[in-house]
């Protein structure tokens, strides 16, 4: 039996008042009244000039990837651990990955060998600000800029997360969200698309609906609407956004519940870890975290199986999280190789994620804490 799962759904418990009204408006489909305040308050939380709600973090990809008019011949670097939406969303349109490898200490894209990795062919980067600390923004945008490359920061993870005094999303020309129900805030399924180019602003609305000038006629722009441009229905319901909005409106509270958790265990946990030779997880000072999980990293791949298995004989849910994606069976099939990414390779093997969810309780948090202090390695 489950006593502690991995992630409890959270509810401020405005949700279903926000659901109620938008029952009663006079229209539930997408881009309705709850949308609009939700791309408000996205927008001016994070100083975007634009935000679009979208069906999922994955769609949101799939948008910024026919937004850069990626296609077959073009080369996209992405780090080895990841989510493959990010991948899907390119290769999908006959591009290829190139797979770099990520830094030890914050198992984000190693930003020193991606420039090694940049050809003619490179079109972007779609990266990832491992559990919501930031990637070395600096570095990378400077050699983006240096080759004319596209910087797509796939933020799932890292919603009001800071490099450098300045929003994670805030940095690439596009970046996207999850609100999936195991994210910070959440709808469910959901995501967002941040436009940081305003010259996007157009083409995205297009392509969020199914390629026609829609959005325009709802302004009353243009008498009537067409088909305009290739696309998807990319835009979620009404409802979603209403449940959402109660979540983004709670952002203080939610934040410092999860803020509460995290230090509770990087605290609680240190002394074991220094004994055992784990590693705990490292926030550079130049980064403020998002508080989205909270892991640690075994001394090897079995003591992390041994304590998946004590946690969960217990009825505590820890889990591991990405497989090397040059080694998945599609990663072999796109070019991915043994050795190609050592760090990546060998902590993902040795990674554990506790259980971490908003609302989790004091004491449901101190029985996993008891429960791992008393395994050795
Ligand atoms: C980094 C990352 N990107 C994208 C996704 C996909 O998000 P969604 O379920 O909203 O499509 C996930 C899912 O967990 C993720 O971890």
């Amino acid at each position: 039996m489950i006593r502690i799962p991995f992630n409890r759904p959270y509810a401020t418990g405005e949700e279903i008042d926000y659901i109620r009204a938008a029952i009663a408006a006079p229209k539930f489909s997408g881009d309705g009244s709850f949308t609009t305040q939700c791309h408000a308050l996205l927008e001016q939380s994070l100083g975007i000039q634009k935000v679009l709600l979208t069906t999922s973090c994955t769609h949101a990809l799939e948008m910024a990837a026919l937004l850069l008019d990626i296609g077959p011949g073009d080369e996209v670097i992405v780090p080895a651990f990841t989510f493959p939406s990010a991948l899907n969303a390119f290769v999908l349109r006959g591009a290829r990955p190139v797979f770099v490898d990520i830094r030890a200490d914050t198992l984000n894209i190693d930003e020193n060998q991606i420039e090694q990795r940049t050809t003619n062919r490179t079109k972007a980067i779609f990266l990832v600000h491992y559990a919501g600390v930031g990637c070395e923004m600096d570095k990378i945008m400077a050699i983006a800029r240096r080759h004319g490359i596209a910087v797509v920061e796939d933020n799932a993870h890292g919603l009001y997360g800071k490099y450098r005094g300045r929003y994670l999303g805030t940095f690439g020309q596009l970046a996207t969200l999850s609100f999936h129900e195991t994210k910070n805030f959440s709808c469910g399924e959901g995501g967002a698309l941040l436009i940081n180019d305003r010259n996007f602003n157009e083409r995205a609305e297009i392509l969020r609906e199914k390629g026609t000038d829609r959005s325009k006629f709802f302004r009353g722009e243009v008498d009537k609407y067409t088909w305009v441009d290739v696309g998807s229905s990319y835009l979620p319901s009404d409802l979603l956004a209403a449940f959402l909005r109660a979540q983004l409106e709670h952002r203080e509270q939610i934040q410092s519940m999860r803020r509460q958790i995290w230090e509770t265990y990087a605290c609680e946990l240190a002394s074991w870890a220094k004994t055992n030779g784990v590693r705990l997880p490292i926030v550079l000072p130049e980064c403020e975290q998002s508080y989205h999980m909270f892991y640690a990293i075994m001394p090897s791949l079995e003591s992390r199986q041994a304590l998946i298995s004590y946690l969960s004989g217990l009825g505590i849910l820890a889990v591991f999280h990405y497989l090397p994606l040059h080694l998945s069976p599609m990663g072999l099939r796109v070019g991915g190789r043994q050795g190609d990414c050592p760090v990546t390779e060998d902590l993902a093997e040795r990674l554990i994620r506790f259980p971490f969810f908003t609302g989790m309780s004091s004491s449901e948090q101190t029985l996993v804490i008891e429960a791992v202090h008393e395994f050795r390695c």
